[in-house]
């Protein structure tokens, strides 16, 4: 039986990247992004880079709950297990925008998104092998607090603001998720890239989004030498000792004690199954 990945926002940036590494090591990849064209592209691209192999496209729109939840049964009518779940998907959204389902729409891709593919995917996240979640984020950054009475940033949007909102999110996720892995044979690994040479940019009107592709160019690293370093997260077998590892690049690094906060990490756990219910037909998620 081969090992399988799902890569989100594999079609571009480090999650192309880190797609090349996986079918060069054999796995079977899937990558999802939400344009066909540079999906289909990109994995002819991977494909080539990595002399054959296994890649599959599939396209999904990850900012609505019911696309992961779709991407989700594809798979497990699939596959029986999951090896490696890379979270990449991610869009600056530089004006406050609301998906069809009612969320923000940069809560909904970078944070609830990736929460909820976790859920919809449980029954073949460590079960019956190892599985390693690498998640891309911002980690270790002090970003203040989370204001849970406006999540949705009603009164307080910026792009800024909810990049801010969206990486606190995804380090309480991880510190929840991976108390709640006991008796898995699963890692959570939790990655600040640093500033890295992709599309992130992309967004940001001229003459900024110059300005910034500059910074980027002079500061940043090139998604390959990311794609490089995430073969140990994928390869080395002491990340599998601990459940939470956290990484900027191949250097392992601390969450500050308000990531830690058990009670903020476990409010939002319960608050984000509750937001996937409020979408979801028949939900069956309790927040125990
Ligand atoms: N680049 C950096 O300097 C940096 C720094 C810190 C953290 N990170 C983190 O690293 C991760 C990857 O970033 P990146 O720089 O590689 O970004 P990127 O090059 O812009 O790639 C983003 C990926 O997400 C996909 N995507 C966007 N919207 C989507 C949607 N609605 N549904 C499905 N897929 C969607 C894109 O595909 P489509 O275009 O087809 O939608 C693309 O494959 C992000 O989580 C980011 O927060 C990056």
């Amino acid at each position: 039986m081969g090992r399988n990945a799902l890569i989100t926002g594999g079609t571009d940036g480090i999650g192309k990247a880190y797609a090349k590494e996986l079918v060069k090591l054999g796995y079977n990849v899937i990558i999802v992004g939400h344009t066909e064209e540079k999906g289909k592209a990109a994995a002819s691209e991977i494909k080539q880079a990595a002399g054959g192999g296994r890649i599959q496209f599939w396209k999904a729109d990850l900012s609505l709950i019911s696309e992961v939840s779709r991407i989700s049964k594809l798979f497990l009518s699939q596959f029986e297990h999951l090896d490696i779940l890379v979270l990449c998907a991610f869009q600056m959204q530089l004006k406050r925008k609301i998906t069809s389902e009612g969320f923000e729409k940069s809560f909904a891709l970078y944070y609830l998104s990736r929460f909820a593919l976790i859920q919809f995917l449980d029954s073949v996240i460590g079960i019956r092998g190892e599985t390693r979640i690498v998640d891309f984020a911002t980690p270790g950054q002090n970003y203040g607090e989370i204001d849970f009475s406006d999540l949705q940033m009603e009164k307080s949007y910026s792009a800024m603001n909810a990049l801010k909102r969206g990486s606190f999110c995804n380090d309480l996720m991880a510190v929840e998720y991976s108390k709640r892995m006991s008796g898995r044979q699963a890692a959570f690994i939790l990655v600040w890239p640093g500033t890295v040479r992709t599309g992130v940019v992309n967004p940001y009107p001229q003459p900024l989004k110059s300005i910034f592709k500059l910074y980027l160019w002079f500061f940043g690293i090139s998604p390959e030498k990311i794609g490089n370093i995430s073969k140990y997260y994928t390869t080395d077998k002491s990340l599998m000792n601990n459940r939470l590892n956290v990484f900027h690049r191949d250097k392992e690094i601390k969450l500050g004690s308000s990531r830690l906060d058990s009670n903020l990490a476990q409010k939002l756990w319960e608050k984000s199954l509750q937001l996937i219910c409020d979408v979801q037909i028949n939900c069956t998620f309790t927040t125990k």
